[in-house]
């Protein structure tokens, strides 16, 4: 049975977080996006983050002087990021409301930051139904030609389909070019989307120009591929994606995409 993203989510808060620092990927993809929103938005910035989950990124951005209206689907989560900001004493700096972006835009909107500086969904949006939807609200809290940094599954992944191969799992190797497309978080079916950088591209048609995308990761395999016995890689594949994931063809043929895009028009 699929069921809504919300009730997975809720499920798996309390420990996610240790799964996702016990491998090694995760952690390196969560690099490359924090270095990217770094490099993005100057420190002071007010950012909207989609999806917070525990509330890692916000409180890691506040410490460094970002001011952070987060939000996530889950209770759990919710209740788990608003813990931790409130422990690091940064309720001046992150605000967390549950909920999808169009339930709490109207809060967002009354923020005393809103016009914001800018907005960010780290491994968020794979399960919302309208990336278009998303897009627009975005769009309309936020300052002219601010940026939106954001991934999304890659419809055109290479590694996943490559080691499925090897593997002999045809199904796998398809994976994502069979819809609906299911992912099992802690025994529970979600619904998610994948998507390639043109798609992406025509869904933000209007309100965001794609300014630059990278592959995350492109050489090393998925998070779910990963295994200790793959650790003597590790080191060179990372290497490979720290200088060829942001090129072409790299860039657009990663597990995971981080897009940048610019607000167009007023
Ligand atoms: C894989 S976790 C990532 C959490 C966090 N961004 C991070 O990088 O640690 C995905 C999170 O997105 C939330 N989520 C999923 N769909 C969402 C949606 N449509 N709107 C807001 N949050 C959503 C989930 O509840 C979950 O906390």
């Amino acid at each position: 049975m699929i069921e809504a993203p919300r009730s997975a989510f809720n499920q798996v808060a309390d420990t996610i977080e240790t799964t996702a620092v016990q491998n090694p990927v995760n952690t390196w993809m969560r690099k490359t996006s924090r270095r990217e929103i770094l490099a993005t938005f100057p420190p002071g910035s007010a950012l909207v983050e989609i999806g917070c989950g525990t509330g890692a990124d916000a409180v890691f951005l506040a410490e460094r002087t970002y001011r952070i209206a987060a939000f996530d689907i889950s209770d759990r989560m919710v209740e788990i990021s608003r813990k931790r900001v409130a422990t690091q004493k940064l309720e001046g700096r992150v605000l967390v409301w549950r909920g999808r972006l169009k339930e709490v835009a109207d809060e967002l909107s009354r923020s005393q930051w809103c016009p914001f500086d800018g907005a960010f969904a780290n491994f968020s949006l794979a399960y919302e139904e309208s990336l278009r939807e998303v897009a627009q609200t975005v769009y309309g809290l936020l300052k002219p030609r601010a940026r939106f940094v954001f991934t999304l599954p890659n419809k055109l992944c290479v590694s996943e389909p490559a080691i499925a191969l090897v593997r002999l799992r045809i199904r796998r190797a398809l994976g994502r070019f069979c819809e609906p497309l299911l992912a099992t978080i802690h025994g529970t079916t979600v619904r998610f989307h994948v998507y390639t950088t043109a798609r992406v591209r025509k869904i933000l048609q209007g309100l965001f120009e794609i300014e630059a995308t990278t592959g995350v990761p492109v050489f090393m395999p998925p998070p779910s591929f990963y295994r200790p016995a793959l650790e003597r890689l590790r080191a060179s594949l990372e290497l490979f994606d720290d200088r060829l994931a942001t090129r072409f063809p790299w860039r657009h043929l990663g597990e995971t995409t981080l897009f940048k895009a610019r607000k167009v028009g007023p």
